[in-house]
């Protein structure tokens, strides 16, 4: 696991080698295996895998969201608010693991940030969304997760990046 996590980095550019299939439904299992608060499980799936769709989420938010245009496969993230009111935690857990899934099948994936973001002066990134995409009002968004086949090599982490420091014991 260390390996992976070490490994794993935000990738932003992406190829045009079309995703496998399979590797898709192993990220998607990742995210169906997260754990849940109460076992309520509000968390939903969109796979957007058309151009025309990953260029309008790429236009979400002003700033951010631009690279999705080049992804492959953009996978919104939902949360259901009336079946959890821990639906940002749900959801949250559930994309750092397909963020890891994604890293094992050495696939390149970013998470772009949606909750909480304007798309303009008008709407916010959330409702742009929910109407691009046909989602209903009680699925709040948290994140899109852009994924595609890496485009360069991007250095993974060694031990020189941990901050031991922010780590305490019995104690602050
Ligand atoms: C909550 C959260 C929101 C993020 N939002 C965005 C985003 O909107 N756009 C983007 O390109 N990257 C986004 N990122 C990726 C971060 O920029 C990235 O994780 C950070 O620069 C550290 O780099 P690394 O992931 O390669 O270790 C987000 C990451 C997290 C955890």
């Amino acid at each position: 696991m260390l390996d992976i996590l070490y490994k794993r980095r935000s990738v932003r550019r992406f190829t045009t080698q079309e995703v496998e299939e399979e590797k898709i439904d192993r990220i998607l299992e990742a995210g169906l295996l997260a754990p849940s608060s109460k076992s309520k499980y509000p968390c939903e799936f969109i796979v957007c895998d058309q151009s025309e769709l990953n260029l309008k989420l790429s236009e979400s938010k002003p700033g951010g969201a631009s690279f999705l245009k080049y992804a492959p496969i953009s996978i919104v993230i939902t949360g259901d608010e009336e079946k959890s009111d821990v639906w940002i935690e749900d959801t949250s857990i559930a994309a750092a693991y397909m963020l890891l899934q994604a890293e094992k099948e050495d696939l390149g994936a970013t998470w772009v940030q949606i909750r909480g973001r304007e798309h303009n002066d008008n709407s916010s990134a959330e409702e742009y969304i929910q109407d691009l995409l046909g989602i209903p009002k009680n699925q709040k968004i948290l994140a899109i997760i852009g994924i595609g086949h890496k485009d360069g090599v991007k250095e993974g982490r060694d031990e020189s990046f941990l901050k031991r420091e922010k780590i305490h014991r019995n104690h602050f």
